[in-house]
């Protein structure tokens, strides 16, 4: 293994995709896949950008096979995860699957332990494009000497497939995960609460300068339309992420979502900030009690921003050009990526009055025309 960051080009920006954890943990099956592709071709995801199906815990049989393999469970998958990898590929999509580092799974079914190159193998046999490796059962293992195992056993296989690195945290991934997965957990599991939203943004202050193209902090998968926060909240949840150059990974029911969450999953213009081809992680530039800005370099010079309401009252959020950085300043054209729409040109800065826990996202572009 290099110690240079990982640059094959698999990740080039953030992975998006759907997994099945935050919605149906352990309670999987072919059925559900097969309706959730289906699902996400219909209601237009997997156009939006959304290519990765990932099968997270609990699609394994109970122990390995005689041979020593990993198998699926028959009862669930009754044709087998290769038919239903090829069923996943046939609508466009890109098949993940989960294992884990340690002696089982978080579920407690068999782990890769041991077994790197082995599993590695089967999954790619199975056409596996993504492999989620989470880090239950590790007593004594540390991230840092362990995923590069899953490096080296997924290079030997000769099938490319993203390394998504599960291990919360725990070893600083941020340190050196980049040159050894294409995305790192920088964070326990998100709930489907505010609380958790904005508790997991405060810890990715302080680690913009490790993402990149091919490698990007992973603060955990989207809880948007699972239910336990307003609309506003996971429009906010949303534009922090994408800010953020997170994976985006949806994680409801795709096939009975409300118009708004896929209007939420959907929007063409803060995907398009999660998806800047300059791969930079947004910094927090502004914070004045309830109030934050996070802004974002763009690939040409434009700045993205986040206004965000932390507090339980409506309240003012401001943003100056000095603070955006760049060539921006004096005047700015505006536009608002929620709406799709021009604001307008603006002198110095802008400003909003955003409703609790809500957030406006916005592109800042220097007005040439103001300087001719
Ligand atoms: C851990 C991971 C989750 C999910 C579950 C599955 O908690 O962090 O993302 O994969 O295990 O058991």
């Amino acid at each position: 293994m290099g110690l240079g960051l990982l640059s094959d080009g698999l990740a080039p920006t953030p992975p998006m995709g759907w997994n099945s954890w935050n919605r149906f943990g352990p309670f999987i099956s072919e059925h559900l896949v097969l309706e959730t592709a289906d699902a996400l071709v219909e209601s237009g995801m997997r156009d939006a950008g959304y290519r990765y199906l990932v099968l997270d815990d609990a699609w394994e049989g109970s122990a390995r096979d005689d041979e020593g393999d990993l198998v699926e469970n028959r009862w669930a998958f009754p044709n087998g995860l290769r038919w239903l990898s090829d069923e996943i590929h046939r609508r466009g999509l890109r098949f993940g699957l989960y294992t884990d580092a340690g002696t089982r799974t978080c579920q407690g079914y068999p782990g890769s332990l041991g077994a790197e190159a082995r599993d590695a193998k089967r999954f790619a046999e199975w056409g596996v494009d993504f492999m989620k490796v989470d880090w239950c059962y590790t007593e004594g293992l540390r991230g840092r000497s362990t995923y590069p195992k899953w490096t080296d056993a997924i290079r030997a296989t000769g099938r490319p497939m993203v390394l998504s690195i599960s291990e919360w945290s725990r070893d600083k991934p941020w340190e050196w995960a980049g040159a050894v997965g294409h995305m790192w957990r920088t964070t326990p599991d998100i709930a489907d609460t505010w609380a958790s939203v904005v508790d997991i943004a405060d810890r990715q202050v302080e680690l913009h300068p490790f993402a990149g193209p091919d490698h990007w902090n992973d603060p955990d998968m989207l809880e948007v339309g699972n239910g336990g926060m307003s609309d506003d909240e996971y429009r906010t949840h949303f534009s922090l992420w994408a800010i953020l150059a997170a994976p985006l990974m949806a994680g409801n029911d795709v096939r009975a979502m409300s118009d708004a969450t896929r209007a939420i999953l959907t929007a063409p213009e803060v995907i398009a900030v999660d998806q800047d081809p300059l791969g930079r992680q947004a910094r927090r530039v502004g914070r004045e009690r309830d109030v934050e800005v996070w802004v974002r370099e763009l690939d040409g010079g434009a700045r993205a921003i986040v206004l965000l309401n932390r507090g339980e009252t409506a309240a003012r959020a401001e943003v100056t050009w000095d603070l955006v950085g760049g060539s921006i300043s004096d005047t700015a054209l505006v536009r608002d990526l929620w709406e799709r729409q021009d604001v307008g040109p603006r002198r110095q800065g802008y400003d909003v009055t955003l409703a609790p826990h809500a957030a406006a996202m916005l592109k800042a572009t220097r007005d040439n025309s103001a300087r001719a």
